[in-house]
């Protein structure tokens, strides 16, 4: 588990110069890194698109330290979504608003709405505070790639082009937040996350979820939906628990070296065969999965099988991520995210 960091007054002042000079620093929370720019200066925000290689008509979302800055960046608060951030904020939850009009373009993805967070990391609450204003910040990842849960991952993906990297050890939940839009005050679940949706149910009664929505309305945009998205390089297949030995071996046997993500040890250990047990508890599975796939990614392996996780809702996140990861899920859409 991370442990409880609190940065130096310096290097958060430092932070705060880059961020005021319109440049991007990237900082811990609770979820993953971000890539942090100052919410209000455009050409800042740009900067955030170009690095990742992301296309500009993405939303991002805006970081607040606390709700007494929210009605300079949302139009109103729709009694839900008041009633989840009074439960959920500070913590891994994003909302949708009906966006102010001040706010910029390229934060909103020129949507009517803007998507707010208020993470509660200690060292994210602290260069919040002291900038004192929104920080936009996507994942830190290039587009479509996983998600850096360890500052070390955003090191090895940007290099010395991010000029500052706030160290707040491993993220401790892992995985992104759970999205929750409350426009026009129906509550829809657009990225499932560790907040769950009887968590969000059992505040704001029935919430729609993707599944649920006709396939013809319009849905804002979430990045994460276009294929493939979370994806590490290697193929990455989804595989039956009953199977996993099966197709690990019709790699092994032709000399081809695979990768397993399993959630119990090997029947066997084989030539070729790579295999990470990553447990049966959703918690510490999600928080070790990007760092698990970042490694089985390094392994030089024509295939990653990953087992099927468990259908129940304490699973949906890790099943989401996991989906969008693999072939099959980067197959089912047409628009793939290089
Ligand atoms: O945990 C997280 O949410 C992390 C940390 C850094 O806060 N951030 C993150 O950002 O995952 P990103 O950009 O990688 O994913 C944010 C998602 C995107 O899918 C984006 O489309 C969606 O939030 N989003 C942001 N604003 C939105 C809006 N106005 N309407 C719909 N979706 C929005
Ligand atoms: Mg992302």
């Amino acid at each position: 588990m991370a442990p409880v960091v609190r940065a130096p007054q310096t290097l958060i002042e430092e932070a705060v110069q880059i961020l005021r000079a319109g440049n991007l620093v990237a900082f811990p929370t609770e979820t993953v890194y971000g890539l942090g720019a100052n919410a209000s200066d455009p050409t800042a925000v740009r900067k955030i698109f170009e690095l990742k290689g992301r296309p500009p008509d993405h939303p991002v979302i805006v970081h607040l330290d606390d709700p007494r800055y929210l009605h300079r960046w949302v139009r109103e608060i729709p009694p839900c979504a008041q009633a989840l951030a009074d439960e959920f904020w500070p913590g891994p939850l994003t909302l949708i608003f009906p966006r102010a009009d001040n706010v910029n373009d390229l934060v909103t993805g020129g949507q009517d709405s803007v998507g707010i967070r208020i993470p509660s990391h200690p060292l994210a609450q602290q260069l919040l505070t002291a900038f004192g204003g929104g920080i936009a910040a996507p994942s830190a990842n290039r587009y479509g790639r996983l998600s850096p849960t360890r500052p070390e991952h955003v090191r090895e993906e940007f290099g010395d082009e991010v000029p500052l990297i706030l160290d707040g050890g491993e993220s401790l939940i892992g995985l992104e937040s759970t999205i929750v839009s409350c426009l026009d005050n129906r509550p829809r679940l657009l990225r499932p996350g560790f907040i769950t949706l009887s968590q969000l149910t059992a505040v704001v009664g029935p919430v729609e979820t993707r599944a649920g929505v006709a396939a013809d309305e319009q849905l804002p945009r979430v990045p994460g939906d276009r294929a493939q998205h979370y994806a590490p390089l290697t193929p990455l297949e989804i595989v039956p628990i009953e199977d996993l030995e099966a197709r690990a071996g019709e790699f092994t046997e032709r000399s081809e070296k695979v990768a397993v993500l399993a959630m119990r040890p090997p029947l066997q250990t084989r030539r070729y065969l790579t295999w990470v047990n990553a447990g049966k508890k959703p918690e510490t599975y999600a928080h070790n999965l990007y760092n698990h796939l970042r490694r089985l990614d390094r392994a030089g392996c024509v295939r990653i099988l990953v087992q099927e996780v468990p259908a129940d809702e304490r699973w949906a996140a890790v099943r989401d991520r996991l989906q969008r990861a693999s072939i099959a899920g980067s197959e089912s859409l047409e628009i793939s995210a290089a």
